[in-house]
């Protein structure tokens, strides 16, 4: 019986949870015997490898972060670390990994690989939904239904009052879940990197709403900006209304995995694992145009995430009705 390992690697998603347990059904299903790295390459290094069984992963499917826990490690970035990590796996013959995270996991993996018979298949999985190669990261549906309810939410309030919030989303130098939540969110503004604004033509369309009875403005600002603090000053001062920073931080990390999210583990896992018997090594499973491929961890590592132009368009229309 062949054994294979998965493990968690940076930010968590809500999704991890799915995904651990169909690695545990469907190697069970393959005749593979599978195992846990508990706390990311951390756990590697400090050998937390354990049997996975059914009962691990019964009535996890539910329940967001990771029931095998996820690190940044800063030692996997050592070579000595890297070769205790490969002395564990190779004590228990441990030959074939699935990594759920980002690039810079798949990364460092990809060296471990280098160095050793180890081979690997990593499955996006990040609410920043900004690895190149793949249109969809594990975790960033939830994220997004979360950040749905949040902005849902604080509109009741911002509607009441009469104020302008200024919601800050997660998204690192990436401004997909900011984009994606001011589009269906329903916003007033959208700030995010990958596209100028200009807060003139914003000054001159709120003026006039406001004139003709807009009572609140909702604004989607991505953390990439570091500008949340100035916009809520800017509605101060330039639109004359009363404003409120809400960084939304890390909740969107967490909650309920969605369906799309429940599915989508079902299917990464079950493509990884096909990969890895296939005889695939280093690889990444990516999903585009509705069906999932295989790639190399240079398709997917060596170039930057950039959004669909057709949704760029849409933000572009925020900010310049006038
Ligand atoms: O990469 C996921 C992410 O949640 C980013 O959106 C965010 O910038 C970062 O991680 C936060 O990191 P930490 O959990 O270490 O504060």
């Amino acid at each position: 019986m062949k054994k294979m390992a998965i493990v968690c690697s940076g930010g968590d998603v809500s999704g991890m949870n799915a995904a651990l347990k169909r690695f545990v059904e469907y190697c069970f299903r393959r005749n593979i015997e599978p195992w846990f790295v508990y706390d990311g390459y951390e756990g590697l290094i400090d050998d937390r490898i354990e049997r996975a069984t059914y009962a691990s992963v019964a009535g996890i499917i539910t329940r967001g972060g990771t029931k095998i826990g996820s690190a940044r490690s800063k030692r996997f970035m050592e070579e000595h670390y890297r070769k205790q990590a490969i002395e564990n796996l190779d004590r228990r013959g441990i030959g074939a990994l699935v990594v759920l995270g980002g690039d810079g996991s798949f990364r460092g993996m990809h060296k471990l690989t280098q160095e050793s018979d180890l081979a690997f298949c990593g499955i996006p999985a990040t609410i920043d939904n900004d690895i190149a190669g793949t249109e969809y990261c594990l975790g960033v549906d939830t994220a997004l239904n979360v950040i749905k309810d949040a902005v849902d939410a604080i509109r009741d309030t911002a509607s009441s009052f009469g104020r302008a919030f200024v919601i800050e989303t997660m998204g690192r130098e990436c401004g997909y879940l900011a984009l994606v939540s001011a589009l269906t969110g329903g916003a007033e503004m959208c700030l995010i990197p990958e596209l100028p604004y200009d807060l003139n033509a914003y000054k001159r369309d709120f003026l006039k709403e406001k004139e003709e009875g807009r009572r609140y403005f909702i604004a989607i600002v991505s953390e990439a900006l570091n500008a949340s603090e100035t916009v809520a000053k800017w509605f101060e001062e330039e639109i004359g209304i009363e404003s409120r920073v809400t960084v939304l931080g890390h909740i969107q990390r967490g909650g309920v995995t969605s369906v799309h999210d429940r599915l989508m583990a079902s299917r990464f896992v079950t493509h990884a694992i096909d990969a890895l018997l296939e005889g695939r090594k280093n690889s990444v499973i990516c999903y585009n145009d509705g069906g999932f491929e295989v790639k190399t961890l240079n398709d997917v590592a060596l170039s930057h995430y950039q959004i669909p132009d057709e949704l760029l368009n849409l933000g572009k229309e925020f900010g310049s009705n006038c």
